[in-house]
């Protein structure tokens, strides 16, 4: 007897770029606690980063329509890789569960600007002093220009959904601190994306 079972999404850019990304995670990640996980998409980073992070509460999320392709990589991950939750960053009143540091990959730049307000927002209202935000994806920095990579894919994004794009690193900056964070680290990865950090101040 043959059991089928439904294929599990894939996206190539998260086999590539996990292990950078895990680097700078191992740096500001706090050590027990629920990591909350917005935009999971396939759910890959979910099962691998809470597998590298044993004693940590991984809980994945996105739109509500991704939820059981996650649902599928969670199958082969541990325990602390929590069952996904749907959550929208455009939500009226949007509201996080609790977790205790929020990480974010390559979502910013594909949901509308507002979407980064309420992620901030939101987060400043969860989240305790010292406790963080991770931002991982291209950015556009108004000291040099965007990389023609980033360049072409600004446009590409653009082209798809006007209200998506690359994010501005400063206005990024200053609505996070409007919220409350101050930069921690802005760490350049491979191929032009960069890791953010952002904490809460006391
Ligand atoms: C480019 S994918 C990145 C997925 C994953 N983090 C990764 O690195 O492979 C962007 C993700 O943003 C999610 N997304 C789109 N609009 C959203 C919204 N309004 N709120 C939350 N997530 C959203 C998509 O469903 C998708 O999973």
């Amino acid at each position: 007897m043959t059991v089928s079972s439904p294929e599990r999404p894939y996206a190539i850019a998260c086999d590539r770029n996990r292990e950078p990304i895990l680097a700078v995670l191992r740096e500001c990640l706090p050590a027990q606690g629920r990591v909350l996980e917005i935009g999971s998409g396939t759910g890959q980073h979910a099962a691998y980063f809470s597998a590298a992070f044993p004693d940590l509460e991984w809980l994945p999320s996105d739109l509500p329509q991704n939820l059981a392709g996650i649902s599928l990589w969670r199958q082969d991950a541990g325990k602390n890789c929590l069952a996904p939750v749907g959550l929208d960053l455009l939500a009226d009143q949007l509201q996080l569960p609790q977790a205790e540091a929020v990480v974010c990959i390559n979502t910013l730049h594909i949901v509308a600007w507002q979407g980064t307000r309420q992620l901030f927002a939101a987060a400043g209202k969860m989240l305790s002093p010292g406790q963080g935000v991770y931002l991982y994806g291209p950015y556009r920095y108004a000291d040099r220009p965007l990389e023609p990579s980033n360049e072409q894919f600004d446009q590409w994004l653009k082209a798809r959904d006007p209200a998506s794009g690359i994010r501005n690193f400063e206005d990024l900056s200053r609505i996070a601190q409007e919220q409350g964070f101050a930069l921690e680290a802005d760490v350049a990865m491979p191929a032009n994306n960069r890791s953010l950090i952002f904490r809460r101040a006391a």
